[in-house]
């Protein structure tokens, strides 16, 4: 994989760099997970906010690849993404029963975060197109959603449909939720 070191500047001027998640920044992605709302940690979860949920997630034949935005010059890690080669389980069997035609073997899987002072900065933004260059260079077609996203999440919804991304159909798991996915490249 090539590296990731992109500058990203967000609406309201603020700096900092889009990079690879490594084990150096386990201590700050910790602290960051750990700093979030607990409305923005009922919105995001896909591992346990530990250092061995951490590690776990970035282990294994099924390693997500992480991606930090760190804010300059602290370095503190203001937000965060995953992109999964392949389906979540439960997420293919939904997607199994759509008619939206991706194919599992050409789809990853996007979760994103940034920090709650920074959202609806432009960084999630900055933070996606980073992780789009990134599967397009794996040669992903499609993306879905991690789980889906939760039908009352709003800003999430608003961002995503932004982007790009349609609504693929609906299922309940602790309330209402949405997959949404988004192709990737131009047939
Ligand atoms: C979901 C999340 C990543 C979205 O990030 P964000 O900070 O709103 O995104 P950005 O500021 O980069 O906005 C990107 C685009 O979405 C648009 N947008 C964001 N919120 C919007 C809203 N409420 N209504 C309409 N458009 C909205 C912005 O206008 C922007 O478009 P533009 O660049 O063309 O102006 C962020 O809110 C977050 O981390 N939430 C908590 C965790 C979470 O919910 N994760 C997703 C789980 S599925």
């Amino acid at each position: 994989m090539k590296q990731t070191d992109h500058q990203f500047a967000t609406n309201d001027g603020r700096r900092g760099r889009l990079l690879a998640y490594g084990p150096s920044f386990s201590g700050a992605l910790l602290t960051y997970l750990l700093s979030l709302s607990t409305e923005s940690r009922s919105r995001f979860g896909p591992h346990p906010f530990t250092e061995e949920g951490i590690e776990a997630n970035f282990a294994g034949p099924d390693a997500a690849l992480g991606f930090v935005a760190c804010e300059e010059p602290s370095g503190a890690v203001v937000g965060y993404a995953l992109l999964k080669p392949g389906l979540l389980d439960a997420d293919a069997l939904r997607y199994a029963g759509y008619s939206n035609g991706i194919l599992p073997e050409e789809t990853c899987t996007f979760a994103p975060s940034v920090a709650d002072n920074w959202q609806g900065s432009g960084l999630a933004r900055q933070l996606f197109e980073v992780v789009k260059q990134t599967a397009l260079d794996s040669g992903f077609r499609t993306m879905v959603l991690w789980g889906g996203t939760q039908a009352t999440n709003a800003r999430a919804i608003a961002f995503y449909r932004r982007l790009g991304f349609h609504e693929a159909g609906r299922f309940e798991h602790n309330g209402s939720n949405l997959d949404m996915w988004i192709e990737l490249w131009d047939r």
